[in-house]
């Protein structure tokens, strides 16, 4: 593949996507285009030769048809923790998981792109208990519905060096003495980054893998409360956790939305009810195996 579009590219997990295929022989002179919203934040990535950041608006489908055209594939990663509130979800859940998927699904095929990889999250569902989650699947029904060659990927929480979640405990324990956690029993099956990034690489070589949906998860299962623990423990400044009623959960939640860049939300809440584990134990496509929490976090987590 010449030309890849990566949408949502600059982000935690696109990153090491792009990193990954730069680095692979078959896609080492690929171009990969990586708009974002702002071009100051995706300086990471123009160490790349072969990676063109792009100040554009992916909302926007004259933009997206302008961005599309030309690709050889579309690797959609678009996605928000916080997207409000509302039926069946939030405005900004409707607009990143839901309309933006279906504007890249219309633009690829105007263009004439077939091949599109799709990143969704494990338990996504349009009876799920969460907007997050419903919006996820939203999304990928309308990607499903478009007739492309598509490959899903359904990621559990992703862990590695730059992520929003072990990480944010880790920073947290340095000034929380201790951590009352809402739904400290949601259940968890981590996958490591670099593993993520392999398998869509892996997934763009192999043309068996159209028409696929992967659940990716991690070797464990772990509760919240364990890894915030660990996370803790990992950052050298081991706390204690332990759990909190959940309707002071929901308090604790709702008076977060206030804050700008909170750390939860009522939603995130309701999206740890499902567990995110997977059913089919740990293996990854491909024959890879899954990488061990505790033989990457450590290496990460005392950074800070
Ligand atoms: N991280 C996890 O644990 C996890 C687990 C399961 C599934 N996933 C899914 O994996 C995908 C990538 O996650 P990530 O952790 O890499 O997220 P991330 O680090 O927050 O990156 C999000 C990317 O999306 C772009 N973006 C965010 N909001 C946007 C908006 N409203 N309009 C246009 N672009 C927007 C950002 O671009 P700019 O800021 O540069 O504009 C960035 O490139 C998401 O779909 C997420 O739902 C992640």
């Amino acid at each position: 593949m010449k030309n890849i579009l990566v949408i949502g590219g600059t982000g935690f997990l696109g990153s090491a996507i792009v990193r990954e295929l730069a680095r692979r022989p078959a896609s080492a002179d690929s171009c990969f285009t990586l708009p974002t919203r702002r071009e100051a934040g995706a300086r990471h990535l123009t160490v790349l030769p072969t990676a063109r950041v792009v100040e554009a608006d992916v909302h926007d489908p004259a933009t997206l048809a302008r961005l599309v055209k030309g690709q050889d594939a579309v690797i959609s990663l678009v996605g928000i923790l916080k997207g409000g509130e509302g039926e069946p979800y939030g405005a900004g859940f409707a607009r990143a998981h839901v309309e933006l998927p279906q504007k890249i699904a219309v633009a690829a095929k105007a263009a004439g792109v077939r091949r599109l990889l799709h990143v969704s999250a494990l338990r996504a569902a349009t009876d799920a208990p969460s907007g997050y989650l419903r919006s996820k699947a939203a999304g990928e029904e309308a990607l499903q519905a478009a007739g492309l060659d598509l490959t899903i990927f359904r990621p559990s929480v992703i862990f590695g060096r730059g992520d929003s979640f072990l990480t944010l405990f880790a920073k947290m324990a340095k000034i929380a003495p201790f951590f009352p956690l809402a739904g400290a029993d949601a259940r968890f099956q981590p996958i490591w980054v670099e593993d993520v990034a392999a398998v869509v690489a892996d997934s763009l070589e192999n043309s068996q893998s159209i028409g696929m949906a992967y659940d990716l998860c991690g070797p464990k299962q772990y509760a919240l409360a364990e890894l915030v623990r660990y996370a803790t423990a990992a950052s050298g400044h081991p706390r204690a956790v332990f759990g909190i009623p959940e309707f002071v959960g929901w308090l604790q939640a709702w008076a977060m939305e206030f804050i700008p860049n909170g750390p939860m939300t009522r939603d995130n809440i309701r999206s740890m009810r499902v567990p995110s584990v997977c059913d089919a134990g740990c293996g990854l496509p491909f024959g890879r195996p899954a990488t061990a929490l505790e033989n990457i976090a450590p290496t990460y987590l005392g950074d800070g």
